[in-house]
Order: C-alpha cells, then structure tokens, then sequence
C-alpha cells in the first residue's frame, strides 16, 4: 500500500564524513510513513542519505505493521530476499534493522528466525538510533535488541531539522492506545496514549509550511483522543488544536486521521463548521453494524451512536463525505450482525472505505474467543461488503462530474504534461497541467469519473489565499 522511502541518490562530494547509502521500506499506516521520515532525519547527522534500492545501501530498515497476520508474515520473507541479495553482493558489512510494530511485537522472534538481523527497535525508541548503532560497532556485531518504552518521549529528542515532505505534509500529534478493542495489536505495540504539546506540534506544522506544505495531515492512532498541553496551561483538543493551525499563513488545508467515534466530540464537530481549511472528508471508523458485535470488539458505542455522530456532523458541514474500515468474520458474527453491517452501509452511504476479513492477533482477546467464522463464510461477507463499499464509491465519483473542486497538486502523472492532486474529498485527480501547479492549489472542472480516481480540467489558475474548498 505504501512506497518505499527513497530520494535523490547520496552526494559522494559532500563532507569529510563518509556517506552513507540509507533504505527504509515502510508498511502499514500513515504513522509510519512519519516514522520512516523521521527515522532518515535522526540518521542524517551520521552521514546516511537515501537511496533508491536495498543493493545500494549501508543500512536496509524495515519499518514493519503488525495489524493483521499477513502484515507481519511479509516481514520475514522480505528478510529471507534481503538476506540472500547481501549474500550475492558479498556486502557481509550492510545492516539490516527491522523498526516498526512487528519489532515491537516480535523482536526476540525475528532475532531466532532471521539471526542475520542486526538491529530490532520498537516505534518509540528510533530517537536513539545513533547510539544502537554505536553500540552495534562496540559489540562487535552482537545484535541490539531495544523494544522499550522509554520515559522520556521521542519527540524530545528528534532533531529539529527535517526533509520536506513536499506540499502533502503529514504530522504526528498522538500517539499509542488506550482503547482495547479486543482485535487489535495497536494499545501493545505502541503503547499508552500520548499526546505532543500544542507548542510543539504549531512549531512543527510553521516549518513545515516553510518547506512547502500546502496541506498538514495530523496523525495518530486515535487522534482525536487528543489532549495535548496547551500553551494556556490548559488541556487542548484536537478542535481547538484545528482552530489555531487554522491561523497559520499558507496552510491551505487541515486532515486528520485516525479518529475514533468515541472521541468525536461538540468542539471538534463545530471545528468541521467553522474552519474551511479543515476538509471535508472523514475516515471514522466503525467496524460494524451490528452492536453485539460491536459490545464484542469493546468498541464502547452502538450502531446508532455511529448514526447520530456522522449526523451531527453533517448538520455542522453538509458536504462532509465519510470513509471507514470494516472487520468481517468476528468470532461470533453471524448473518444477522452482517445484515446489520450493510444496513449501517446503506444508512451512512460512504465515499470510500477499506474493508478487512477478521485476523486473530496473538495476545488479544478476541484470539482466545470460541466460535470462529468459517473461513467461506468470511471470504463471501467480505465480498458482499466490497460490492457495496465499490458501488457507493463510484456513484459518490460518478456524482463528481460537473463539479469544480480544488484540487492540491502533489505529484507528475504517467502521461506527458499530466499531474496528479487530490479533491478536498480525497479522491485522486488526473489533469493535464502546468509544472508550476506542483505543490498548489487550482479549480479542476471534473469530466469523468473512475472508480479510484477523477479526471478533469483546469479552469483557473492558482488560488491565491484560498481555503482550498
Ligand atoms: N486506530 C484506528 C485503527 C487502526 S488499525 C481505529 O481505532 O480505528 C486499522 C484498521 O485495521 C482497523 O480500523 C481495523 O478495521 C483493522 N484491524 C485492526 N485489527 C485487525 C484484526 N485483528 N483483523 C482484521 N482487521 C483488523
Ligand atoms: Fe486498535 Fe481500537 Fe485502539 Fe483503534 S481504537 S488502535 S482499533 S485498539
Ligand atoms: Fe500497523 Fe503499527 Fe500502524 S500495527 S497499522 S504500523 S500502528
């Protein structure tokens, strides 16, 4: 799902101090794809720049996700591919380091199954990298272990220097769990919930917009759980946190992913109606439809408090469009809970959504219920759900066409002369395009609809000052 990290090839000019070649593949989430980014910045000092493939680099990381088995199986023949490629190479010296929620997760696992491995470090230690590192060196190669969950955070230490994530910016405010449901790994292997100071996490957004953003993603695994000091003394919200990003010069739009229905509160719902840069697209998920089951995840609401939020939320912002993700074959569900999932579906009417067939994780709850959903049986449900999870996303695109959106060109399309951007609702849009769009905002005329994309023309040039609406 996610593109490995890779930039401009290392300067082999620059310095006394040796260059070194850095490859980060990076799974799972957004937090993540932040994480690996900011994994580079504290490795920078050390002399270590990006590369474009594992065979070129001084030190390969796997920044790894441990959410559903499949995810973490990749890890270890990913491993197996790199082992062998070092092996052909003769580059007995290159590190391999495995980083990330497997790590967390697995770490003495991956030392037994893949000795080769030189470093496993958790999601909260990677500040500390450069000393792993060293210590690495004094121990002669004995592989470092650190899965800790250290008392000082990360964010502390992390170097305030950092490579530009081009006009799409992503910002780590939130971090860790304490909600528990029962199917997932996330509260063990990022531990407790931990929000950044709002001083903080402004200062961050300000250079961030220095180096070009046009659009912040605000990241957590519950980001909306947020309560972050407040330059007043006080506890912020991610509302009010909305607010004063708001304010900052040049920042054209605000996201924020991944939020938790519990948490939605009166603040944040009318931060969706006063501030235009906050866009109007939602990924709030509810995983089912059925509030058995949903007692079941300890999801701590119903189906009908799902109703009511998304509700509320449309009476503070009418052309707010909803995505979400979805669990099938929980022990226990059975046709009449799925019934209930697609009757939620139909009611809610979703944009997009990403759909998943249960996957018991060791160490939760759930792995230790009786009464598994016979595999069949799962497999058909899922399909069922994508059949009208991809109906309601295409006539949520096909309902585009006609329209004039403001679209934030990020990136060069395949065809000659072509860029891609993205709609306030997320939704990818292809246009032939002047280069000097890059990293702007422009209306876009939508003239046809795909199922993963739109396509269209440009009718002005850049928005000056515009939210971006
Ligand atoms: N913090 C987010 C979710 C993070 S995990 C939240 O609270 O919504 C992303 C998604 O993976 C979850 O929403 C869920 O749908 C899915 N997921 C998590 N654990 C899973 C499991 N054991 N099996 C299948 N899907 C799972
Ligand atoms: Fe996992 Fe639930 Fe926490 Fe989301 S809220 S990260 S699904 S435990
Ligand atoms: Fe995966 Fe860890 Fe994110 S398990 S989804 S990488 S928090």
């Amino acid at each position: 799902m996610l593109d490995d990290a890779q930039t401009a090839p290392p300067d082999e000019t620059a310095g006394a101090k040796r260059i070194k070649g850095l490859y980060i593949k990076t799974y799972g989430c957004q937090m993540n794809v932040y994480d690996s980014a900011r994994m580079s910045d504290v490795l920078a000092p050390l002399g270590f720049r990006p590369v474009d493939e594992p065979a070129k680099a001084d030190m390969v990381i796997l920044n790894t996700c441990h959410i559903r088995e499949k995810a973490a199986e990749k890890v270890f023949s990913e491993l197996g591919r790199l082992r062998d490629q070092r092996d052909e190479m003769g580059h007995h010296d290159q590190i391999i380091a495995v980083g990330g929620c497997v790590a967390q997760a697995e770490g003495e696992e991956i030392l037994r199954r893949a000795p080769f491995v030189s470093m496993v470090f958790g999601p909260q230690t990677y500040h500390t990298l450069p000393e792993m590192i060293a210590r690495l060196e004094r121990d002669g190669g004995h592989p470092v272990l650190n899965t800790d969950f250290p008392a000082e955070s990360k964010f502390d230490s992390l170097p305030e220097e950092f490579a530009s994530q081009g006009p799409s910016a992503f910002l780590s405010v939130q971090e860790g769990c304490d909600k528990f449901c029962t199917f997932c790994v996330v509260p063990y292997t990022r531990g407790a919930e931990f929000s950044r100071p709002v001083a903080m996490i402004l200062e961050e957004a300000r250079r961030l917009v220095d180096g070009g953003a046009r659009e912040i993603t605000l990241l957590g695994q519950n980001v909306n759980a947020l309560h972050a000091e407040g330059p007043d003394g006080k506890e912020w919200g991610l509302g009010r946190l909305c607010y004063a990003l708001a304010e900052i010069d040049g920042l054209e739009r605000i996201r924020y992913t991944t939020s938790h229905p519990r948490d939605m509160d009166d603040e944040l719902i009318a931060a969706h109606r006063d501030i235009p840069a906050l866009m109007p697209f939602l990924h709030l998920p509810v995983q089912s439809g059925s509030d058995r089951i949903l007692q079941a995840m300890n999801r701590k609401h119903t189906a009908d408090d799902y109703r009511l939020i998304v509700e509320k939320l449309r009476a503070a912002r009418s052309d707010l469009a909803l995505s979400s993700d979805f669990i099938v074959g929980f022990p226990g569900e059975t046709d009449a809970d799925f019934a209930q999932t697609l009757r939620l579906v139909n009611d809610i009417g979703f944009a997009q959504a990403y759909s998943f067939k249960y996957s018991p994780r060791p160490g939760t709850p759930a792995a230790g219920l009786g009464n598994p959903v016979p595999d069949a049986v799962a497999n058909d449900r899922l399909q069922s759900l994508q059949q009208l999870l991809n109906a309601q996303q295409q006539a949520f695109n096909d309902r585009c066409v006609g329209e004039t959106m403001a679209v934030l060109f990020d990136r060069p399309g395949r065809h000659e002369g072509q860029r891609i951007g993205r709609s306030p609702f997320m939704q990818s849009v292809h246009a032939l395009c002047p280069e000097r769009l890059q990293g702007q905002v422009a209306d876009v005329l939508i003239t046809r609809a795909r199922p993963n994309s739109l396509g269209g023309e440009i009718v002005t040039g850049v928005r000056v000052g515009s939210a971006g609406q």
